[in-house]
């Protein structure tokens, strides 16, 4: 069965720098057969910009956010990926505010359990990504801060970091960086 991909786009330059990484990725996961979904998380309209720890998600069996709007309906879709990829610009030296804000509401896709003093969740199976543009090179905070994220589920890492960007039409024109990008997205498919 074809693997599914979902690639939550975190920049608000919704054509920017990091989309054009994405559109490679997506390309070199897409020539293997992958079925691959973009979305872009700065353009969601969300009722609860972050977690506002209301709990709601805590106090029922479901693994679903309460709040009804449109991040919701995507959080619950997740554990029916295969892998989840987060792509951000590298905004002082962390994620965008907007992916920071969805990735807070993955609250609800986690729940603690009393008896062995963890969560559970349904996303083992899932493979993480971190796709990064960043006009300089430090991305040694935001790659960690996934990783953990990634080993906090018990799942596979992957990243592709893309540094000292200054001209997004020199990037478009970059065939070394596509070429990464489409390599990156063909091997996400044997993590
Ligand atoms: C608010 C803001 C903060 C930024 N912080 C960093 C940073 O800490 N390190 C860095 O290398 N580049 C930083 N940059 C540059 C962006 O990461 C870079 O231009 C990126 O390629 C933009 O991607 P986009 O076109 O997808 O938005 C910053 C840019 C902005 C607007």
């Amino acid at each position: 069965m074809a693997k599914k991909i979902l690639i939550l786009s975190g920049s608000p330059r919704k054509e920017g720098n990091t989309k054009t990484v994405v559109n490679w990725v997506s390309e070199g996961a897409k020539d293997l057969g992958a079925l691959v979904e973009i979305i872009d998380v700065a353009g969601l309209d969300f009722q609860s910009f972050g977690c506002r720890a209301c709990m709601g998600c805590q106090s029922s069996d479901k693994f679903e956010c309460i709040v009804e709007d449109e991040v919701s309906k995507i959080l619950v879709d997740i554990p029916s990926y295969d892998i989840l990829i987060f792509a951000t610009p590298l905004y002082f030296f962390g994620p965008t505010a907007q992916l920071k804000a969805f990735t807070d509401r993955m609250y609800s896709l986690f729940k603690y359990n009393e008896q062995t003093k963890s969560f559970d969740h349904n996303l083992e199976h899932i493979t993480l990504g971190l796709v990064s543009t960043g006009g300089g090179s430090d991305f040694s905070s935001l790659n960690q801060l996934f990783n953990i994220f990634a080993k906090f589920m018990g799942n596979n890492y992957e990243s592709l970091l893309i540094p000292f960007i200054h001209s997004s039409e020199k990037l478009k024109n970059s065939e070394s960086i596509r070429q990464k990008a489409i390599i990156f997205g063909q091997k996400l498919l044997s993590a």
